[in-house]
């Protein structure tokens, strides 16, 4: 394909990692697809704007499969094993099925008491702080999610701290044989977590896991186990910590909306799924891989394990879906954005991001009155590669007299 422009995204440095929504828009201008270099070393054909990216990301032609990668592509698979995330049908489904008998609805309200007590304690030691500062991803955003998911997975407190660098490097842009090990030393935790299920069972997601059987009589292999068990802890731990960061920066940045919300509290459902639309965790979902040509838009992208990126970020501030799409409105209908992605893969833990996201949020309002952010919006230093998006770090303080 020589005769197809490259837009160099990692060219774009920084400026493109703080704030992409205007590259993605100005490509949607110009058409819905288009081929780019990524931070993460390899070419792909990034797909922008709602209705485009809602039609591939429902395209039975763009594998998830990472052995339908074409041979020359530079990026191993970063999973522990075989789950539903890197299946297509029918091996999707089955995997998918055997997991949801488990992760219920119920198991989930179930936990809603757990997240409250987590973040009381984590809202505790916040105000603790003697200068009434601190950092929220460290205080709130990062260990909240790590530990339900581990409450869920039933991981020994003891082990916790090890899984938060573990799956923070897996995500990370750091050297492939850095992000190698990092999924190894999880695998291999993992693995003896499985094994300690299995000889003494609790009551928690990992041990029904290990114990489920369907109705057929089907059930997860151990591969299939570790597979599961890694994406659980890596999906539902690195996406909601920005959900909450993400969420809370764009309510400090936008003084009427966070009191509107301070006014109404009913108003939070609403505006956690606005947060998710205006500035979602993911930019970018996992990588899909063409098993034969797609035209998108009058361009054809070859078949053969060519690599598509949809651009979730931009899906949700295209203006023919949402009107006045970069304006922050915690009371617009949100509904329909595709934060969670859409389709077979349709994120299976959006019950539990929002339970956390909900009691999280509502929990720091009511907790701390006056606060607010302690650092410029344009100082914040966020994470680089195109898949998951929120600042690394997010001063804040909240003492009346500051
Ligand atoms: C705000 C938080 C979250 C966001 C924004 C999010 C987003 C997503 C997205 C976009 C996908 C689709 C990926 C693709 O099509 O390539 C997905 C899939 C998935 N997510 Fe989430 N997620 C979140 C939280 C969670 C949590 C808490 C869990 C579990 C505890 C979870 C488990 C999963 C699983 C298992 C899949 C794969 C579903 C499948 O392949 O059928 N996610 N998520």
């Amino acid at each position: 394909m020589g005769d197809v422009e490259v837009i160099d995204l990692v060219a774009m440095g920084d400026d493109f990692v703080r704030d992409p929504y205007p590259v993605y828009a100005a490509l949607r201008e110009r058409g819905p697809v288009h081929r780019v270099r990524i931070p993460e070393g390899a070419e792909a054909w990034l797909v922008v704007g709602y209705e485009a990216g809602r039609a591939a990301l429902m395209d039975p032609r763009l594998s998830k499969r990472w052995d339908n990668a074409a041979p020359s592509f530079p990026i191993s698979s970063p999973a522990a094993g075989p789950h539903m995330l890197n299946q297509d049908p029918p091996d999707h489904g089955r995997l998918r099925k055997l997991v949801v008998r488990e992760f219920t609805p119920r198991r989930i309200e179930q936990l809603a008491p757990r997240v409250q007590q987590i973040t009381d304690e984590l809202l505790d030691a916040m105000l603790a702080a003697p200068d009434s500062r601190t950092d929220l991803v460290d205080a709130l955003s990062f260990p909240l999610p790590i530990s339900v998911i581990c409450e869920l997975l039933g991981v020994p407190m003891l082990d916790r701290a090890a899984f938060r660098d573990w799956t923070n490097t897996v995500l990370s842009n750091a050297a492939p044989e850095v992000r190698q090990e990092a999924t190894r030393e999880t695998a291999a935790y993992l693995a003896e977590l499985i094994k300690s299920k299995r000889d003494a069972p609790g009551q928690d997601l990992m041990s029904d896991l290990v114990r489920t059987t369907d109705e057929d009589g089907d059930r997860l292999s151990h591969e299939e186990l570790l597979g599961t068990a890694w994406l659980l802890l890596v999906a539902g731990h690195e996406t909601t910590v920005n959900l909450i960061s993400n969420g809370v920066l764009a309510l400090l940045t936008h003084p009427e909306q966070l009191a509107a919300l301070r006014e109404d509290m009913t108003l939070m459902p609403n505006a956690v799924e606005e947060m998710l639309r205006y500035d979602g965790p993911v930019e970018t979902p996992t990588f899909r891989f063409t098993t034969e040509p797609v035209e998108i838009g009058g361009t054809v992208v070859p078949g053969g394990g060519h690599m598509v990126l949809v651009a979730l970020a931009d899906a949700n501030h295209d203006p023919a879906r949402f009107p006045d799409p970069d304006a922050f409105d915690i009371r617009r209908p949100a509904g329909g954005h595709v934060a969670f992605g859409h389709g077979i893969h349709y994120c299976l833990g959006a019950p539990l991001a929002r339970l956390e996201a909900r009691i999280a949020l509502t929990s720091l309002l009511t907790r701390f009155p006056h606060l607010a952010l302690d650092a410029h919006p344009a100082a914040l230093s966020w994470r680089e590669g195109m898949l998951i998006r929120g600042p690394r770090s997010l001063p804040v303080r909240w003492g009346i007299s500051q």
